[in-house]
């Protein structure tokens, strides 16, 4: 390794640009900022009014933040809103004091204030960043988008895309945000789901693309609720990525993508159709475009050999479940389940009808205390008559599947109605770690738990 590190202003002076020079100082420290701000974006067809929404750099989604695996991200975060926010960096295995998490890891910023995230992001892959601060509400009205890691020795692919699936309910006549985020209904049942859904903020997203291109896709399922069931048509190839971390092979893509809030795959494909699409299961039963591909020309006569692995992160070792310390948590509440309608009735009146080992968060205490580096197998216990998209922060975990075998290292779980999932991850991130429901409106009325590693 070299040892010699020049400054960033020797670099600067070296290049032998005054202007430069004289900007030195200033990026030195000032970080690049990222604004939450008030925008208009045309998320509904042509015809329709543009919808006002709480946006990252005035765009819906967000600006793609692109590093690469290793570096820092440090920006500024400039809050022009006339609520508090905060920024949560989705799936990175992260410093404690930066994960946004108002209430437990920072203060909520305030109208006109500033906060500057700086951190290190150790794993490639796909992640994205969000309002944590009244998410239910504030993701849906925008405030969310990508966050890619690119690996130091990327996959040969012809393209890299980003497809952020959301949904976003909007009043029919005006095209605007409906503004009832608390509604009962929304809380007790499936969450807040939207009436028009699309992609990178569009309700019909459609690139461009040629005959046996090979196309990275990464897809971050950025809705409230919904849970995405995708399939591929006029496309074919592999898998090679869950919630961002790399698989130990790539896989075929399975015929039914199941993509759960929160939750990110990254596909290697070709185009090998006339016509393509990524086609989403609806409540119809059918099938509809979610994403179209225009297929004109080619990019080679024949299909390309299949791609190699991902290069493996840091620190994806199984953990040791001989050793590992057993908790559990049940997830109960909700419509149509077990929770005796007493209890159910004390808690509608704080708007809470979810618990999570007992209790209705936000909580003071820690569900566990955990020794940084101990091995945990924490047990969801699911007696609710709803799925749950179960979020770890800072650590990813890996699900206990038949046999002690272990599935493939992930950041969000789906967890089944009246299903017991088990996983596995080792506590060796310090800190004060959020654990919550990602349909926002369940983590709102009650699904918010954390644990501590310390
Ligand atoms: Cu996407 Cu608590 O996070
Ligand atoms: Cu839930």
């Amino acid at each position: 390794m070299q040892s010699f590190q020049p400054t960033r202003r020797a670099v600067l002076a070296g290049m032998g640009a005054s202007a430069l020079t004289a900007r030195a100082g200033f990026a030195e420290t000032v970080p690049i900022p990222l604004t939450a701000q008030r925008a208009m974006a045309q998320i509904a067809p042509e015809g329709y009014p543009q919808t006002e929404v709480w946006s990252y750099d005035g765009t819906l989604p967000g600006p793609e933040l692109r590093l690469s695996q290793g570096t820092r991200l440090q920006r500024r975060f400039v809050n022009q809103l006339d609520v508090p926010s905060s920024v949560h960096w989705h799936g990175i295995r992260i410093d404690n004091a930066m994960d946004g998490v108002a209430g437990l890891t920072q203060d909520a910023v305030p109208p006109g204030a500033s906060f500057d995230y700086d951190f290190l992001v150790p794993d490639a892959g796909t992640y994205w960043y969000h309002a944590h601060t009244n998410s239910m509400e504030q993701v849906a009205r925008g405030l969310s988008g990508a966050l890619v890691v690119e690996e130091r020795d990327a996959p040969d692919v012809d393209r890299d895309e980003v497809l952020m699936l959301d949904d976003w309910l909007l009043d029919p006549e005006t095209a605007q945000i409906a503004p009832d985020f608390n509604h009962p209904m929304d809380l007790s049942h499936g969450g807040r789901f939207g009436n028009l859904i699309g992609t990178n903020g569009h309700y019909a997203l459609t690139l461009t693309a040629k005959r046996n291109e090979r196309l990275r896709l990464r897809l971050i399922n950025a809705a409230n609720a919904r849970i995405f069931v995708l399939r591929l048509a006029g496309l074919s190839g592999w898998q090679v990525a869950l919630d961002g971390m790399p698989l130990p092979a790539p896989e075929p893509v399975p015929q039914e993508i199941v993509l759960a809030p929160a939750q990110r795959v990254d596909l290697i494909v070709d185009v090998t159709g006339k016509a393509a699409a990524i086609e989403r299961l609806g409540n119809d039963q059918e099938w509809h475009r979610q994403v179209g591909f225009e297929v004109s020309g080619q990019a080679s006569r024949t299909r390309r050999a299949a791609p190699a692995s991902l290069p493996a992160n840091p620190n994806m070792d199984a953990p040791d479940l001989a050793q590992a310390r057993a908790i559990e948590m049940t997830i109960e509440g909700g419509a149509m389940g077990r929770m005796p309608m007493s209890r159910m009735r004390g808690m509608m009146q704080d708007g809470k009808f979810w618990t999570l080992g007992g209790q209705a968060g936000p909580v003071e205490a820690p569900f566990a205390r955990l020794s940084q580096g101990e091995p945990v197998r924490l047990r969801m216990i699911n007696d609710t008559a709803f799925l749950h998209a179960m979020h770890l922060h800072g650590m990813h975990f890996r699900e206990v599947l038949a046999e002690g075998r272990l599935g493939p290292m992930r950041d969000t779980l789906l967890t089944d109605a009246g299903a017991n999932h088990e996983i596995a991850f080792a506590a060796d991130n310090p800190g004060k770690w959020l654990l919550h429901c990602h349909m926002l409106a369940h983590a709102a009325a009650g699904m918010t738990s954390w644990i501590e590693v310390a």
